[in-house]
């Protein structure tokens, strides 16, 4: 097996290639273990099954596509799918599917018999620079997206962009949500690769993809490194998102896909960081609308064309339940530079209100 494009060290490591996938490495990796099976979305295995090479004749269970996987009847699926085929701790399971894939085989992989190697083979943008990175994994319940959950570090990512031709076009845009968001995030000669690669992102093109994937696959090993368990660091790969979950829920869970949501919450971190005088560069607001813009994605709550768009108080009362901060207590991200960002930071209804309204 090549070497990995990234590693993050830990008992196993978690190793990262951004390549195009070669079946031979998979192989490797199930030798390494007592069984091997797949998980894998439906629609995903019927397009890129083959993508697992031999691999493809292990005992498979197939998963809806999406957050629809996400429950406790299908994580309860998938664990009796691993106690039929007789995994035990030393045995392998590999998703091959987006971030909602990766979630739930990375949590029916944490708890399995208290826990086995779990590999995963992100098929969409959002899965490539973030969802499959770093070991967060969970599944949702009625009151709310992601609410059960564990840590548990895959021993590999297999980030091939070619999976990504089939991706719809919806799909790339929400996946450049997050990478702008590593733009920000990774400093000024991050931003500019994006700026510079912007037509050709939207174009699809795979060189231009890798470029974007290692640059928000990197940020994400480098800070997961330092904070596998998001008491510190990590929290700023949060960024827009406390927006971005309040649009989410105001719009209906479902309506506004997530890293789209993401794009106008950066905006609105943005114009929060100026406001309250702690971004360096008053200017990098209109240019992040620009970049925003050149990639097809909004910067505001009217771009969305929401049904019907709503109050602050709504947008207010969303964030104040956001799982992320206290309860009651909204935190926010906030951004003094490219490259350089808070965490924690609270902000007042009123002056929250006048930013959504700009
Ligand atoms: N998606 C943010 C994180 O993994 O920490």
């Amino acid at each position: 097996m090549i070497s990995p494009t990234l590693s993050i060290p830990g008992n196993p490591p978690s190793d990262l290639w951004v390549a195009d996938l070669d079946p031979g490495w998979l192989e490797t990796l199930a030798q390494e273990h007592d069984r091997v099976a797949v998980l894998a979305d439906e629609d995903v295995h019927r397009l890129h099954g083959s993508c697992l090479g031999s691999l493809q004749e292990r005992a498979t269970h197939l998963v809806p596509p999406g957050e629809a996987c996400k429950s406790f009847d299908q994580l309860q699926a998938a664990l009796e799918f691993c106690a039929t085929n007789g995994l035990s701790r030393g045995s392998l399971l590999i998703t091959l599917g987006g971030g909602a894939t990766s979630d739930l085989g990375g949590l029916a992989a944490a708890l399995f018999k208290r826990g086995l190697t779990v590999a995963h083979i992100p098929t969409t943008l959002v899965g490539q620079v973030d969802a499959a990175i770093g070991g967060k994994t969970a599944i949702d319940m009625r009151a709310g997206k992601n609410l059960v959950g564990a840590f548990h570090m895959p021993r590999a990512v297999f980030a091939d962009v070619r999976l990504l031709r089939t991706l719809p076009p919806v799909e790339l845009q929400a996946g450049l949500g997050e990478v702008v968001k590593c733009g920000l995030l990774g400093g000024k000669e991050a931003f500019a690769q994006l700026e510079r690669d912007a037509a050709d992102l939207v174009a699809g093109d795979p060189d231009a993809l890798r470029r974007a994937v290692l640059l928000g696959a990197g940020l994400k090993v480098e800070i997961v490194k330092e904070d596998p368990r998001e008491q510190g660091r990590r929290k700023l790969l949060n960024l827009g998102h406390t927006f971005a979950h309040a649009i989410e829920t105001c719009a209906g869970h479902g309506t506004v896909p997530h890293g789209i949501a993401v794009a106008v919450g950066l905006q609105m971190a943005l114009r929060a960081s100026r406001a309250k005088k702690i971004l360096t560069d008053q200017a990098l607001p209109e240019r992040l609308e620009k970049l925003l813009r050149a990639l097809g994605l909004p910067s505001n709550l009217d771009d969305l064309q929401l049904q019907k768009t709503p109050t602050t108080g709504d947008l207010w009362r969303a964030m104040a339940h956001d799982k992320k901060g206290a309860v009651g207590k909204p935190e926010f991200i906030l951004l003094k530079d490219l490259g350089a960002a808070e965490w924690g930071v609270p902000l007042d209804q009123a002056l929250v209100g006048e930013l959504w309204n700009l």
